[in-house]
């Protein structure tokens, strides 16, 4: 005999592909995806992306207040001279970068708010796609 509960059962499997494409599709437009589908293309760029991380996390101390370790980030040309170390940034080596190997390692900035996973990506993507103005 066909219940609903047999029915039910027949059903399942579609019932769960299609709650999954719903799921899916709402995504899409969420402000996650699109950060994704951003971090993974080479338009990031100094001027729009990296200038206000910095200019929020790291250059009261490497530039207003001071420039530790001789390091000023408040401009392009200032972070590829960098401080004591040398340069602070290799154009399309992000690991070889010591501005953002200190930011991964949580050893900058030293106090206060760490940068978000977010952040540091869109450092990284910068990096990598050759360090644009
Ligand atoms: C509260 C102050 C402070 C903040 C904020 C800060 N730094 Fe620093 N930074 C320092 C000090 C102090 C040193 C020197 C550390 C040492 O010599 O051990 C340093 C050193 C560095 C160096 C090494 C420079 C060299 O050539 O030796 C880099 C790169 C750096 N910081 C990047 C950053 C970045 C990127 C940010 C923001 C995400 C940041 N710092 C935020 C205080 C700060």
């Amino acid at each position: 005999m066909i219940t609903w509960r047999t029915t039910a059962r027949a059903f399942k499997p579609y019932i769960l592909t299609s709650w999954v494409a719903i799921i899916h599709a709402s995504c899409i437009n969420t402000k996650e995806h699109r950060t994704v589908q951003f971090s993974s293309a080479s338009t990031v760029k100094y001027s729009t992306h990296i200038k206000p991380i910095l200019d929020k996390h790291c250059i009261e101390c490497h530039g207003i207040a001071g420039t530790e370790s001789g390091l000023d980030l408040r401009t392009l040309e200032s972070i590829l001279e960098g401080g004591e170390s040398g340069p602070s940034i290799i154009k399309n080596n992000p690991n070889e970068s010591l501005l953002l190997n200190l930011i991964e390692d949580q050893l900058m900035p030293p106090e206060g708010e760490m940068l978000r996973k977010k952040q540091i990506n869109t450092i990284r993507m910068w990096l990598r796609s050759g360090a644009s103005a």
